[in-house]
Order: structure tokens, then sequence, then C-alpha cells
């Protein structure tokens, strides 16, 4: 297939719902081979469909909980072998819990940090020997404009947290990764409508409509293909000079003061 990232073969986390759809979408529509996981087993299997049917080349394992680093290590190597390499490993996946301070508790805490940077880090652990041999490659990690500011809307002091040590994680891996032609940046959205978002902003309450979403410079919410957008750009080699980025993608919502 030709495209932006024909013949890459690029390992995406979380394709199962939400941007992870569309990211296995649009990658696959650009000539990559994806190799793609998601937890929700239907989920993979229906995403798998959806890109074979429209022509895309696609492998993906189902019921992998990337938490656990021998299933993260475990996707990988299965992933590294089905399509002979790795070119881009775009960690997509993660899962939150919110709460007050005083209210959230340890678990949930934990939970956060096991589903939000545990897993990007398992999954670069796995993917870096892999990385190395094959001469480099891009990583893309998705943070979040939650780990730029506070926020008055929403609870979200582990979510915050968790995306911090994602970019945080990132800026090592560049210095780590450089001697190899190892890349990597991270994607940082803003409020995105996804089929779990979408019900939120289809009658928002007054406060997010107040504090985040008449406060977008460009006057909408964020869509799937604006943060897909950017990962084909880092992904493909017309980045091939940058490492280290944090692309904020929000409508310009977080240079507000
Ligand atoms: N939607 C937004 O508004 C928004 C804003 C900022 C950042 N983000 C980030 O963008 C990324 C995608 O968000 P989304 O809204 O599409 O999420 P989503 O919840 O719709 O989809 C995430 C997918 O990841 C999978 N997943 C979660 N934990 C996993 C695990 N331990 N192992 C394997 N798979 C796992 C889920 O099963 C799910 O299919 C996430 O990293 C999220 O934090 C989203």
């Amino acid at each position: 297939m030709a495209g932006r990232l024909a013949g890459k073969v690029a390992l995406i986390t979380g394709i199962g719902a939400g941007m992870g759809v569309t990211a296995a979408t649009v990658f696959a529509a650009e000539g990559a081979k994806v190799a793609g996981c998601d937890l929700d087993e239907a989920g993979a299997a229906r995403t798998v469909e959806t890109v074979r049917a429209a022509g895309g080349e696609i492998t993906a394992m189902g019921g992998v909980d990337l938490g656990d680093p021998a299933q993260a290590r475990a996707w990988v190597d299965a992933a590294v072998a089905a399509y002979d390499g790795i070119d881009v490993l775009y960690n997509n996946a993660s899962t939150q819990r919110f709460g007050a301070l005083d209210e959230l508790r340890v678990e949930d805490w934990d939970f956060t940090m096991r589903n939000e940077l545990d897993l990007v880090y398992y999954t670069v652990r796995a993917a870096w020997l892999h990385l190395k041999r094959h001469g480099g490659g891009s990583i893309i990690n998705v943070g979040s404009i939650a780990a730029l500011r506070g926020v008055e809307f929403m609870p979200q002091n582990a979510h915050s947290a968790a995306k911090g040590g994602v970019i945080a994680l990132t800026l090592q891996l560049v210095v780590e990764g450089g001697p190899y032609g190892i890349r990597a940046n991270v994607i940082s959205p803003g409020l995105i409508e996804t089929p779990n978002t979408a019900p939120l902003l289809a009658d928002p309450p007054e406060r997010l409509r107040r504090l985040v979403l008449d406060r977008i410079p460009l006057a909408r919410h964020g869509r799937p293909e604006d943060v897909v957008n950017a990962a084909v750009f880092l992904a493909s080699d017309e980045s091939s000079w940058i490492s280290g980025s944090n692309i904020v993608i929000d409508g310009g919502g977080s240079v507000l003061g």
C-alpha cells in the first residue's frame, strides 16, 4: 500500500475503542502494517475487521493486559514476529480513575499508575531491544493536557501525575534512545470526542461548558483524527529529526490563563 507510512510496522496499543480505532484505521490507510492489541478482545476483533474491510494490513491480539509486564512482552514479541520488525510503537492505551484527593482510594491511585504509566514503561521496555536491533524507530506516547495544568472541573490528581510520568519518561527515552536511532515524542490531547466522551459533549454540564468548551480558541472540541494525524507525522520519516517534542492538541485551549 502506498502512503506516508508505506512498509512501516506500527505497534499500536488500545485499538479496541476510541482513538485507538482511528489510529489503526488511519495508519493502515497510510500503508503501515499494524500490529495492535487491547484488553478488550471483542473491540480488537472489530477493529481488525474494519481495517481489513478497507484493504488495510493488520493483526491484533485481544485480551492483553499491558499492565502486566509479562503480557506486555508477550504481545510485543508476537507483534514484532508477525511482520518481522518494528518501526513504530504508539502507546495509546490507558484507563484511569478520578476522585478528589481525600476521596480517591490508594487502590484507585495504584490502578491509575498501573494502567496509564506502568503499561507504557512495560511496552517500551519490551520493544527496546527490538528497536535497537532494527536500527531505531519512533515511539509515540500519548500524554494529556491533564499533565500540564490543574483544572477546576475534574478531580484528576492520579491521572495528571501518571500522564506527567509519561512525559518525563519520554524525555529520558530521547536521551537513551538517540544513539540507536530511537526517537520518542509525546502527543498531549485536550478533550476529544470519542464514544466515551460523546454523551458528555452532547449535553455538557454547565461548569464543563463554561470552563472548557467555551474557552477553546479554535471553537470546537477535538476529534480522534486531530490526534492521529499528529501521530502519523511522528511515525513517518517526515519527523526524522524530531525527538523529545510534546505536541499539544487542544484547539489552543491550554494557552488561556
Ligand atoms: N478522550 C480524551 O478526551 C483524551 C484526552 C486526553 C488524553 N487522552 C488519552 O488518549 C488515549 C486514548 O484515549 P481514548 O479516549 O481513546 O480511550 P478509550 O478509553 O476510548 O480507549 C482506550 C483503550 O485502551 C484499552 N486499554 C486500557 N487499559 C489497557 C490495558 N491495561 N491493557 C490493554 N489495553 C488497555 C481499553 O480497553 C480501550 O480499548 C489515552 O491514553 C487517553 O488517556 C484522551
